[in-house]
């Protein structure tokens, strides 16, 4: 298959590297250059040596040509992603759209009113040590659906996915994932980088009350949303991430290290937003919004 990867982010880049293997891999980049390489060390227990790999890259006849475009940029850069490549993208291609957080449907659906869209969401982890390099730090289940009626019929693209970096499933309400991984997200992301700690310290008591009441307020959200669902089963959930990952910094802790701007109105921002919109009160979620949204312009 002949698939256009935007953005080379490490999710993008682990996406990139492990399609690579079956199939025909093409980057679209910020930096406009023609080839894109990067060493990729695979999941310690594959055993298999790191590997340098080279990528065409910002090639406006291979985009034309692509049978499938997996978006991997940041929840806030979609917009200019989907802009960038709109004038070179076939409006029959279906194009994917991977990014922690929600709220970037509205304008998807706005710049691509035509193409099959698809939203994803992993648990897969990928960590860049250098800008150059890429490491595949954990296995976790893809999610892929469809968002516009004319995506319904590429399910087998899931397949692909599960083939590539396994487990990948076909979900036919695609939001209801990308809601339990926003609850995960809003619980761990913040506080974490708040906190400047790794995901394993929000075991500690001190951390229960506010993971208890973030769960609480987004359950409380989630089914104004339709996705009815208990603050408990959402808790045991973040729970099971913080175990998962509990050696690993949150990505928006990384951004905030590193001076980028976060996703925080992507995650937290938007459970405030859909919670203002149904009348529901989200005083410890609006509070950490706000003290991010702090950090961040104090960095
Ligand atoms: O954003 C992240 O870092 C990840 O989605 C998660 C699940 C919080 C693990 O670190």
């Amino acid at each position: 298959m002949r698939i256009t990867i935007v953005g080379v982010g490490a999710i993008g880049r682990l996406w990139a590297a492990a399609l690579a293997k079956e199939h025909q891999v093409h980057l679209w980049t910020r930096d406009d250059k023609p080839q894109t390489q990067f060493s990729f060390t695979p999941l310690a227990a594959t055993h298999s040596p790191v590997q340098t790999l080279t990528f065409a890259s910002n090639q406006a006849q291979q985009l034309a040509n692509s049978e499938c475009v997996l978006v991997t940029v940041k929840a806030f850069q979609v917009e200019q992603a989907l802009r960038d490549i709109l004038s070179s993208l076939s409006t029959t291609t279906p194009v994917i759209i991977m990014h922690n957080g929600m709220g970037s449907q509205t304008i998807a659906k706005h710049l691509l009113p035509n193409n099959p869209l698809l939203y994803a969401t992993t648990a897969q982890a990928a960590f860049q040590p250098t800008p150059d390099s890429i490491s595949h730090t954990g296995q976790g289940q893809t999610w892929l659906g469809a968002l516009t009626d004319n995506a319904k019929r590429y399910q087998s693209l899931a397949d692909v996915f599960n083939a590539t970096l396994s487990p990948c499933q076909w979900h036919d309400d695609i939001l209801q994932p990308l809601w339990h991984k926003l609850a995960i997200n809003c619980a761990i992301n913040p506080l974490t980088a708040r906190e400047q700690c790794k995901n394993g310290e929000l075991a500690q008591a001190k951390y229960q009350p506010y993971l208890n009441q973030i769960c609480d307020e987004v359950a409380a959200v989630m089914r104004a949303e339709g996705y009815p669902t208990q603050a408990e089963s959402l808790k045991s959930l973040v729970d099971q991430v913080i175990e998962a990952t509990a050696n690993n910094f949150s990505s928006m802790n990384q951004d905030l290290c590193h001076h980028r701007p976060t996703e925080i109105d992507y995650i937290t921002g938007h459970v405030v937003a859909r919670a203002q919109a149904h009348g529901i009160e989200t005083p410890c979620n609006t509070q950490l919004w706000q003290q991010i949204k702090q950090l961040e312009q104090e960095a």
